[in-house]
Parts: structure tokens; sequence; C-alpha cells
């Protein structure tokens, strides 16, 4: 008989079930989603942003279909810190314990956290790692908020700096989200590595607006929104590329996954793990089933996930065969 096949994953140090996680503010904090499959057997339920204060969010209308896409800007509405630990996290960490009770580990809860100064993101992480969870995700990439402010994402040295202060007070990993609307998005993972980052998530939306020209208006009612859905994946995969060649973190893919092929390019590109977000808009049981088929892929092709994870960087003549390499291909 043919030995299951392997997709226990390694982020950080912290072993997923696979390597299948949500995206932050498309899958709520998972618990939403639960009546449409079971999401024990999901490698991690990440978050929607949370801040410290609640957030009413943007003017509507908010998000709106593209071609192969979506754009969103919601603002990062959401309740704030006080109600999601009392509130939400309890029912993340039923999720877990009915997916532990089967695979022994159950989805990781990933808390994604969003601020508008050092201070804020500092104080979400002591109150998140207090609350007792598996990961964070430092939002420092959101297009939807911070009115003519500098995002931390596009600026190396902000992106250090936030990123130390985290780490200073987490005891959990610590990965930070950065944004795709840079010149070099290098040089921004290199200053989360020199804060002391222990990996990255790439790439949250790109920078995008639709115009309804019989009303002679933006669409969205902030004008600009992120970009998001498999119109992306390109870009998405290029960047993880570049990030897995060029700085040794793990890398947490993002951007336009909705099959389990897409799943293994991400790998293939250099991704310990990958995030599935806009297509779950459309069909919620897909993270669910992405496992299930990464499974068949796998065994169809004859290898593993292992063998799988940076085989790009590995190719002969391949730019970055012999280089520096990320945290996926060493
Ligand atoms: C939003 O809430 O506006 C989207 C969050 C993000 O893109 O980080």
């Amino acid at each position: 008989m043919t030995p299951p096949i392997q997709l226990q994953t390694d982020l950080a140090g912290l072993r997923l079930a696979n390597p299948v996680l949500s995206a932050s503010g498309t899958f709520g904090s998972g618990w939403e989603g639960r009546q449409f499959s079971d999401l024990g057997h999901v490698g991690g339920l990440v978050s929607k942003t949370v801040t410290l204060l609640p957030r009413h969010g943007n003017p509507p209308p908010r998000i709106m279909e593209t071609p192969s896409g979506m754009l969103n800007s919601i603002g990062l509405e959401n309740k704030g810190v006080d109600y999601f630990i009392a509130e939400t996290l309890p029912r993340m960490r039923e999720l877990q314990a009915a997916g532990r009770a089967r695979n022994g580990i159950g989805p990781r809860i990933v808390i994604n956290i969003g601020g508008e100064s050092i201070d804020d993101f500092v104080r979400l992480a002591e109150r998140f790692c207090a609350a007792g969870i598996d990961l964070l995700e430092v939002n420092l990439s959101c297009p939807n908020v911070q009115e003519g402010k500098l995002l931390f994402s596009t600026d190396p040295r902000l992106t250090e700096r936030a990123v130390r202060a985290v780490k200073q007070v987490a005891n959990v990993p610590v990965f930070a989200k950065l944004s795709p609307n840079v010149t070099d998005i290098i040089a921004i993972a290199r200053g989360a590595e020199q804060g002391g980052a222990d990996g990255i998530t790439a790439i949250n939306t790109l920078i995008g607006m639709a115009v309804d020209w019989r009303k002679q208006r933006p669409v969205l009612g902030r004008t600009i929104g992120g970009l998001s859905g498999p119109a992306i994946k390109p870009v998405a995969l290029r960047m993880v590329y570049e990030l897995a060649r060029a700085v040794p973190l793990p890398i947490l893919g993002v951007g336009g996954v909705r099959s389990a092929d897409d799943v293994l390019e991400f790998v293939c590109a250099g991704a310990s793990a990958v995030q599935v977000g806009t297509s779950m808009f459309t069909d919620p049981a897909l993270m669910f089933r992405l496992v299930g088929e990464i499974e068949q892929r796998l065994l169809a092709a004859g290898t593993t996930i292992g063998a799988l994870r940076g085989a790009l960087h590995r190719q002969p003549g391949s730019a970055s065969n012999a280089p520096a390499v990320g945290g996926c291909v060493r």
C-alpha cells in the first residue's frame, strides 16, 4: 500500500499539519466558515486584522469584483482587541481543539495585527502573546488606511523598527506581511530580517481603482482599494521567488491561489506554506479541499512537499542556484 503523503510543514519552528492557511480578511476568524467544511484539517487560520480599538472601516462601496479578482477598501473594520480576545479567540481555539483531536495539531492560530504606530503594534503583540496564540502576522501593508501617511512596509527602516519592537515582546514567531506596492520588496524584507522577523508573508494587495464613467466617479467609497484574487498570482509568485532567493526567512505565500496546482507553484517558488484568500468568497470549502488535492497531486507526480519546496532555486542555470537562499531552500 502506498504510504500517506506527508504534508506536515515547519514554519519558523512551528509545526503545521499541512501548508494551507486562510489569508487574513477573507475568512473572518474561521468560525464564520465552519459550516462549509471541516476546518480542523487545514494548516492554519489567519484572523482578519485586529487593531487596538474598534474601527468602523471605510465608507461603502467597499468591495467590487474585477476580471479574475476583487478590489477591497474595507479599512480594517473590526471590533478591537478586547472583543477579539474575549469572544473570537475562544472560537478559534475550539476549531483548533477539534482538529487537534484528529491530527494531533489542528489549525494553527495566526493573529494578524494592525497599528498606526509602533506602540500600537507592541501593545497588540503583548495582549495576544499573553492570551496565547501560535503566530503573529504583523500587517505593515494595508493600503486602505493611514490617509496621507507612509505605510510601514514602504520603508525598510520603519519595517525594521516595527518588527524589532514586536519581537521584543513576542513569545511566538513573528511574520511581517509586506506590500507589493514598492519598487524593491527585497529591501523591505531585509528590513524585516534586520528587525528579527521569523518570516515574511508576501504579498498584500496591489493598489488599484475602478471607475463608473456614467456617474463620473470612482466605484469605491474611498476611491482606491487593494486588488486580490487570481489576477495577482503572477505578481505574487514573482515576489515570493525573488524573496526566497534573497532573504533567509520562511515565506508565507499569498496571492490568487485557487487550486492545488497554485499552492504547489508557490511552494516550488520558495514558499514554506500558502494562504488562500479571495477565492474562498466564491468557494468557502476551498481550503479544506485543497489539502486533499495537494496529496493527490504529489502522489501522482511521485514527489513530496519537502522535495518541491524551493525547487526552482535548485534548477541548473537558475539565477538563484548558488547564492543566498530563502528559509525554504536551506
Ligand atoms: C482592509 O481592511 O482594508 C484590507 C486589509 C489589508 O489589505 O491589509
